[in-house]
């Protein structure tokens, strides 16, 4: 067996299932899962409608650059999103289909790093689980970035000496981040891309929770953005990771894309042909629709900063929580560890929550996830304010005591 998979992690899901095991929380009382970021506002019916429509696609093999029609599209996008000229990001270059950026955060660091070299994959911490489990699996050792409210939930990256540089071969960045929902201004970015050019690695900008911020005149700003404003109209070292899954409420569809750096995109598309992960044709036609539509996504953002309202407006005197500029996510801290409040708020409002310290690890002596839960407001409105209300309870009962 491969050595390294036994330093894998077990998921953050499996340890909560281990902390609620044996909890009898009240029946009265439905139960109410803020643990899990899945989307759950309908996915649009014209994309639904896009799928079927193509189910004759099935008889065909896919090919793993996927139709010129979707990689035009999403050059399109990004053109539009991004405010970058017309053709600016190369369809057949610069863009590639993926079946859902999870998969492809994964397989792009089997990629990119020279597991012979003693390489550093660098990431924020807490993050998005896969980013260990790629570089541990692509034998490299993770070098974790703590995001702390100190530094604005953004890794500070001044403070990474130039040995470590030296020895990065890729940095995965988050932004908007899971969970602090944080973004990147392009002030880092633009040093990041400086930093990358000048110690050769690569950047993979996961900009999954992209299309989800609060100020609709305030868009996040993307890496190829900046690194075009930089003059970079090649986006050497620079890869970005976008999904349908929170942008469209499509998880289950398996889509997204990555675009950037042609000469890094052209060996990926190589190791993604062996290691086969096409879209099937179907995919491919409804991911196109989505792409083309605007109007839905700004629906579902409306959604989101209503449950943000309202769940703030119900938790800010008991909880030190701030409603976060993108993503879908409270990180409040919490007065009491956040493991041991997400397991007594089980067994006593069978609400469940994400301990943060399930997403973090160990680094510089300390565990930045662990005075803090994660919440993910992606249950509909009503359910998200029942949850609040049990949680105000649960604090209140707090300061009579702590269980
Ligand atoms: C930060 C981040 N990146 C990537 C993903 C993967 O999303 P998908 O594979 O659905 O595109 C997720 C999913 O939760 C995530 O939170």
């Amino acid at each position: 067996m491969n050595p390294n998979l036994s330093k894998l992690q077990p998921y953050p899901f499996e340890k909560l299932a281990r902390l609620k095991q044996g909890l009898q929380p009240p029946t009265d009382k439905t139960h109410i899962a803020l643990s899990i970021g899945e989307p759950q506002h309908p996915t649009p019916h014209f994309i639904t409608e896009a799928l079927i429509a193509h189910l004759h696609g099935l008889t065909n093999y896919p090919a793993t650059k996927g139709i010129p029609e979707l990689r035009s599209s999403i050059s399109d996008w990004l053109a539009n999103r991004f405010k970058l000229p017309a053709g600016a990001v190369d369809p057949d270059r610069q863009v590639l289909p993926v079946a859902g950026t999870r998969e492809a955060l994964f397989s792009f660091a089997q990629c990119v790093v020279d597991a012979g070299a003693k390489p550093l994959v660098l990431m924020p911490n807490p993050f998005y689980q896969i980013y260990e489990g790629a570089a541990l699996l692509a034998g490299a050792e993770p070098y974790f970035l703590n995001t702390t409210r100190e530094t604005g939930y953004l890794p500070d990256f001044d403070s990474v000496p130039e040995s470590i540089w030296a020895r990065c071969h890729l940095l995965y960045v988050c932004s908007p981040g899971n969970p602090t929902g944080a973004v990147m201004d392009e002030t880092t970015q633009r040093r990041l891309i400086e930093l990358a050019r000048r110690f050769d690695f690569v950047i993979a900008s996961d900009e999954c929770y992209s299309e989800l911020y609060a100020d609709e005149a305030n868009p996040p700003p993307g890496l190829l953005q900046t690194a075009h404003g930089m003059g970079h109209t090649d986006y050497k070292h620079c890869v970005v990771f976008h999904s349908l899954s929170k942008r469209s409420n499509a998880p289950g569809l398996r889509s997204g894309f990555v675009a950037g750096d042609a000469g890094i995109l052209q060996k990926y598309l190589l190791y993604r042909t062996y290691h086969g992960c096409a879209l099937s044709l179907p995919v491919q036609h409804a991911s196109l629709a989505a792409w083309r539509d605007e109007a839905h996504v700004r629906e579902n953002r409306e959604v989101y900063r209503k449950k943000f309202t309202a769940v703030y407006e119900i938790l800010r005197d008991v909880l030190d929580v701030e409603i976060p500029p993108a993503g879908f996510y409270l990180w409040p801290r919490t007065p009491i560890e956040g493991e041991f409040f997400a397991r007594e708020l089980f067994a006593q409002q069978n609400v469940t929550v994400l301990p943060g310290s399930y997403l973090s690890r160990n680094s510089g002596g300390v565990n930045p996830g662990c005075e803090y839960v994660r919440m993910a407001l992606v249950a509909p409105l009503e359910e998200c304010v029942e949850a609040a209300h049990r949680i105000k309870s649960f604090v209140q009962s707090l300061k009579g005591g702590i269980p």
